[in-house]
């Protein structure tokens, strides 16, 4: 596989990776890339900072796909290929939940119920796991659409790999859960068959939290009463667009040898559910700088020093530089083929070398797009 065929193939992209290491940024650009060979695009961003939406000339980044004004384009002088276009939306966790359960409920008063719940309102936008469930259900929803040919997903910094993958079965093993069904059964029903630990259990907890607040949760998981078969088959259908071979998985990095621990660990806990890692994307990598070997640098670096002139003694200290440079540059790429050997023969290995400014502007994301794309061919 070539990187190409990922944004010229594939209907939804997945960018994921520890905090930090460029996937807000990879997406955008992946996104980006597809629109300007004719694709309509859309990257569903998770980036509370305002940098993308600048970035893109947007005021706001809402929870619904804004399109960008194709002038981007002309202004930066880019042949877009006609029919092309880039749509970009951050993704609001507490307003897709909402959506959510308006669209399942069975009535408006049963959504009501919820969304009027003190617990739900305290959890919905900030519950462990709930942010990659709903940028689950929004790829869902703008699959579902139609609207767009290449979906390309941000992830959240997560240090659980698989906290996105697992999270819609996650809410359908709550939902089968034996405590949440005692939950569910009207007060008496439930005082009376709850075990003796559940009722120690909960008093415990009220003593703690305040019975209100179990009030509240016992009222929030029954007004769910009903919705689980719609749960458990969108559950079923983010699975089916996971395992689709028109999905693909990257895993963002950074040639760091911290950072490459972290891709590794990810990687195994994707191969572990059966999600293979199409394309490593190793963002912030240093360049070569020529082809000289660091012996050969810190040689002529030494026979200039001998030569004890100022100037000579200055350019020695460059040619050291040098000599670092390419001795880091060297270190990561050793770095990262024991990576990609590790993930898979067929994994395309791409880089994104350091800038040395931040990508902040519709100007910079097409020219990391350009050189990203470039690796294709140079290596
Ligand atoms: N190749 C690069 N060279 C220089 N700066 C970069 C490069 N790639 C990304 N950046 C900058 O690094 C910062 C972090 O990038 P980004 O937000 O894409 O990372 P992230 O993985 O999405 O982070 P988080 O995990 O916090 O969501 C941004 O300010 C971005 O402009
Ligand atoms: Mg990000």
């Amino acid at each position: 596989m070539r990187i190409d065929e990922l944004v010229d193939d594939r209907r939804v992209v997945i960018c994921c990776g520890t905090g930090g290491v460029g996937k807000t940024t990879t997406a955008a650009v992946l996104a980006l890339e597809g629109a300007r060979r004719g694709r309509k695009a859309c990257v569903v961003t998770i980036d509370p900072a305002r940098r993308l939406a600048d970035a893109l000339g947007i005021e706001r980044l809402t929870n619904d796909p804004t399109e960008i004004d194709p002038k981007l384009w002309s202004d930066i002088g880019a042949d877009v290929v006609p029919g092309g276009r880039l749509s970009a939306m951050m993704l609001d966790t507490k307003s897709t939940f909402d959506l959510l359960v308006t669209r399942n409920a069975s009535s408006p008063e049963q959504a009501r119920r919820i969304l009027e719940n003190t617990f739900y309102r305290n959890v919905s936008g900030a519950l462990g796991g709930t942010q990659e469930y709903m940028a689950m259900e929004k790829l869902h929803e703008l699959h579902d659409e139609g609207d767009f040919d290449l979906i390309v997903v941000d992830t959240p910094p997560t240090r659980h790999a698989l906290d996105f993958l697992d999270a819609p079965q996650r809410l359908t093993r709550l939902l089968d859960n034996r405590v949440f069904r005692l939950l569910m059964m009207p007060t008496r029903a439930y005082l009376r068959v709850a075990s003796v630990a559940v009722q120690t259990f909960l008093r415990t907890v009220s003593r703690v939290v305040g019975s209100e607040v179990i009030e509240d949760v016992v009222a929030f998981f029954r007004a769910f009463e009903g919705m689980e078969d719609g749960f458990r088959e969108r559950a079923a259908v983010v699975g089916e667009i996971l395992t689709d071979p028109a999905t693909a998985f990257v895993l963002v990095t950074s040639p760091r040898r911290d950072a490459m621990q972290e891709a590794t660990f990810f990687a195994d806990r994707l191969a572990e559910a059966g999600q293979s890692v199409q394309s490593l994307i190793v963002n912030r990598v240093h360049p070569s700088f020529g082809d000289e070997t660091p012996a050969g640098l810190r040689a002529a670096a030494d026979t200039l020093r001998h030569a004890g002139s100022e100037p000579a003694t200055r350019l020695a200290a460059l040619y050291d530089s040098l000599a670092d440079f390419r001795e880091i540059a060297t270190l990561e790429r050793e770095h990262l083929e024991a990576l990609r050997a590790r993930i898979g023969g067929d994994t395309v290995l791409a880089y994104i070398p350091y800038l040395a400014h931040d990508v902040h502007d519709f100007a910079t994301l097409h020219e990391v797009g350009e050189l990203l794309f470039d690796t294709i061919s140079a290596r």
